[in-house]
């Protein structure tokens, strides 16, 4: 469906008085093959807002790699029934390239303060002009009080935060806890390509997350960092693309624990040429 029918919709759901609406829209992005994580965004924004609006679109601009966005699962009839029977009156938005993009399938550029050069910026050149362009977009139709964001994604998440502080956008930005397979697996859409032997065995992601945690504050980040990789090359088929830990606030690589600083590991990992990517928060 298009902005136009999205819009005429909210309207006739919550009138306008002045410049408010009377009922409270709450907004949950997604690129689809919606699994238990989305879902808990769904949940979220349900208890705190009236309305509630989810987007469906896999957005071509933030795909660094084009097998990756060839390969993306695309569900669409499926996510629907999904929400259908989480919710029948969440709204759902579905837009088409042409919708979002009018023909210009191409990114603004963003400066978010340094945000976006850090891991999955320096690891996927473009992504986040892509995602600052797609949400900067989807908040300007949708118009959402609240808009919920998984911290699975955690440096989208702060990117997302920057956007709004620096476009000055009427939104509230809401971070959510990772969903996890019952192995630790943190779900992702991205998990359906692997076979089922894989997904057993990536639980060593999240375990190799939680063995760094524990080491974190008795051993220094470089020791950290070499269980990590050390622990990687020993795992057949699982390839170590970055692990990192920083500060949460600025996502800079740590140089030293500071008092009062929040940290958080961070780690990218290839299984078979499908890329995962995990965090924990370690203080
Ligand atoms: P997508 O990967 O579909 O994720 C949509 C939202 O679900 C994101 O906020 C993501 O962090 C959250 N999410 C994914 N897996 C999760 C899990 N296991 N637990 C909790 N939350 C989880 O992220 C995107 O789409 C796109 O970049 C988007 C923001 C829609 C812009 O295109």
């Amino acid at each position: 469906n298009s902005p136009a029918d999205l819009q005429a919709h909210l309207k006739s759901e919550t009138p306008v008085r002045g410049n408010r609406r009377e009922k409270s829209i709450g907004f949950v992005p997604t690129m689809g093959a919606l699994h238990e994580g989305h879902l808990s965004l769904l949940r979220e924004s349900m208890r705190e807002n009236n309305l509630t609006v989810i987007s469906i679109f896999v957005n071509p601009t933030q795909f660094n790699n084009p097998e990756d966005l060839a390969k993306y699962p695309r569900t669409l009839d499926a996510d629907v029934a999904k929400i259908e029977k989480l919710n029948p009156k969440i709204i759902v938005f579905a837009p088409g390239v042409d919708d979002m993009y009018q023909g210009n399938t191409v990114s603004k550029h963003y400066d978010f303060d340094g945000l976006e050069n850090q891991m999955e910026g320096r690891f996927r050149p473009g992504h986040f002009d892509g995602v600052g362009t797609i949400v900067h977009r989807l908040f300007e139709i949708v118009k959402p009080d609240n808009a919920y964001f998984g911290e699975k994604d955690f440096q989208q998440l702060q990117i997302v935060k920057k956007l709004v502080e620096k476009t000055k956008l009427p939104v509230n930005v809401v971070g959510c806890p990772i969903f996890r397979e019952p192995n630790g697996l943190a779900m992702s859409s991205r998990n359906e390509r692997l076979s089922a032997e894989e997904r057993e065995k990536a639980a060593v992601i999240y375990q190799t997350l939680l063995a760094a945690k524990k080491r974190f504050g008795t051993e220094n980040a470089k020791r950290v960092a070499d269980f990590v990789t050390d622990t990687f090359e020993k795992t057949a088929g699982f390839d170590l693309e970055y692990f990192e830990i920083a500060d949460e606030a600025t996502l800079e690589p740590i140089a030293t624990i500071e008092p009062g600083k929040k940290y958080r590991a961070f780690i990218a990992v290839f299984v078979n040429k499908i890329r995962l990517i995990d965090t924990i928060s370690l203080n």
